[in-house]
């Protein structure tokens, strides 16, 4: 599991798509960049969570709050206090620190360090709220903290919503932004770090339905996964121990992917994504802070949204369901997914070159790069003058790579690797005949099409 785990970092590193921060400077604890091919990945999936939210469901909007905000709102929300902490142990002998549910399932369990078998501190709890100063004092009234969860700004906007947007029970507010947190061991590349991104949408319901809900979010968020690709087999929701429930949680479901990393006892299992019912705990606490009246008043009049009805002439703190994904575990997720070593190569039409071959199976609409431009040859002025022409005409609709270095074989592999669904090739035909080859990532077939039919083609193709 280490080997493959670390097959997929080096390609992460090598093609662009994840670098360490601050490398030169030898990096810094946890926090990593998106290079030029990470950066279209991940918008590509922060993309579709987004149309899948906004457009696909009925009574949905879209907020962008700051991330930062009075340090009230996180006094109200339980974050500053024991709720948001880690337990954490530390070896006497190494000195190495763990978080204890990492290393045990219950505290009587584990007494020893799992590298050294030293002996291990009791354990202490540790918030992980990123502090931070704002205005030219350093001092305890100009601190307020960077946010540990996006869906704070949607908690203190709820009115502000409800009444610019004119909602009504049941509706929904959806989110992508950055977050942070301290963590005590944050590990796994970029499965936990300390800066993240979220995408995190809140349903605002009658208490009475939230368990509808629920069950309603959990399979739309499976099937979004499975949409774009994740093996079935890879992918599993697990329901989390009452003991083990977030501090503002009632019930939490979270969605697992199989990663290639872990302990063996955990089979890889890791969440990607928590479904929570968080009850009244956010809008009462916040009603309570902040002296507003966040209760929402239901005037009996029928809801327009096909998917239910509010509850007549109430006035109640409405129930919220959230979903709440990682951008960057999901990416995490469907790069591992994606990754498949053919040992030997696929080509069938040339000897094989007995070298492992990379394929990143990523679904279409994740691909980084949907289209390459390869002339067969560099050296053939004409050629390389035609490829660039129709670089040039593809590159407004699809993100699009010219690569003339190398072999034509090696060149598409590069693209494999990198996961672009089709790669276009100009030829000495395309000089008479004014078409192309276009070759499918997947099945390494080619077809012969009119440049001037080459971008509908490939619209059709990628959409
Ligand atoms: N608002 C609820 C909430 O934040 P969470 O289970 O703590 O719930 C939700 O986090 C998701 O955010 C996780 O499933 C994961 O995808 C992502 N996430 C949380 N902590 C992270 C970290 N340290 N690094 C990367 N992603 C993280």
């Amino acid at each position: 599991m280490a080997a493959l785990m670390q097959k997929i970092i080096s390609l992460a590193k090598r093609r662009g798509f994840v670098f360490q921060s601050s490398e030169i400077y030898g990096g810094f604890g946890s926090c990593y960049d998106f290079g030029p091919l990470g950066v279209e990945f991940k918008n590509n999936i922060k993309k579709s969570w987004w149309e899948e939210m906004t457009r696909k469901h009925e009574n949905m909007v879209g907020l962008d709050s700051a991330i930062l905000m009075s340090p009230r709102v996180w006094q109200a929300s339980g974050h500053l206090t024991a709720g948001f902490a880690d337990e954490l142990v530390e070896c006497k002998s190494c000195h190495k620190r763990f978080r204890l549910d990492e290393i045990a399932n219950s505290k009587s369990e584990i007494q020893k360090c799992p590298e050294c078998g030293g002996q291990l501190t009791k354990p202490r709890k540790f918030n992980l709220m990123m502090k931070t100063f704002v205005g030219p004092v350093e001092e305890k009234a100009a601190t307020t903290y960077l946010r540990a969860e996006t869906c704070q700004g949607i908690y203190v906007n709820f009115e502000n919503i409800l009444n610019s947007m004119r909602l009504k029970i049941p509706f929904g507010i959806a989110q992508i932004g950055k977050a942070f947190r301290n963590e005590i061991t944050p590990k796994d590349f970029i499965y936990r770090t300390r800066e993240f991104e979220q995408m995190e949408m809140q349903w605002f319901c009658h208490p009475k339905e939230a368990s509808k809900w629920f069950n309603f979010w959990l399979k739309e968020r499976m099937k979004w996964y499975l949409s774009l690709g994740i093996k079935k087999e890879n992918l599993r929701t697990k329901e989390v121990p009452k003991s083990e429930l977030p501090h503002y949680a009632k019930k939490a479901i979270d969605i697992e992917y199989k990663f290639p990393f872990g302990p063996a006892e955990r089979g890889g299992w890791h969440e990607i994504e928590g479904i929570h019912n968080r009850g009244d705990w956010d809008l009462s606490n916040h009603s309570k802070n902040s002296g507003k009246d966040l209760k929402y008043f239901d005037e009996g009049t029928p809801s327009q949204s096909k998917l239910g009805s509010g509850q007549a002439k109430q006035k109640y703190f409405p129930y919220i369901i959230e979903t709440s994904a990682g951008a960057d575990r999901s990416l995490f997720a469907f790069l591992c997914d994606a990754y498949q070593e053919i040992k030997g190569g696929r080509t069938q039409t040339t000897k094989a070159v007995k070298e492992i071959e990379i394929l990143l199976k990523l679904h279409k609409s994740l691909a980084p790069i949907k289209v390459a431009v390869l002339p067969l040859v560099r050296n053939e002025p004409k050629l390389v003058k035609k490829a660039k022409e129709v670089y040039q005409l593809l590159k407004p609709h699809f993100t699009c790579q010219y690569d003339e270095l190398g072999s034509i074989g090696r060149r598409y592999r590069r693209q494999d690797e990198i996961g672009t669904p089709y790669a276009i090739t100009i030829d000495f035909k395309t000089l008479k005949k004014d078409d192309v080859t276009i070759r499918d990532r997947d099945t390494m077939k080619q077809e012969r099409v009119k440049i001037k039919n080459l971008t509908q083609i490939l619209k059709e193709k990628l959409r």
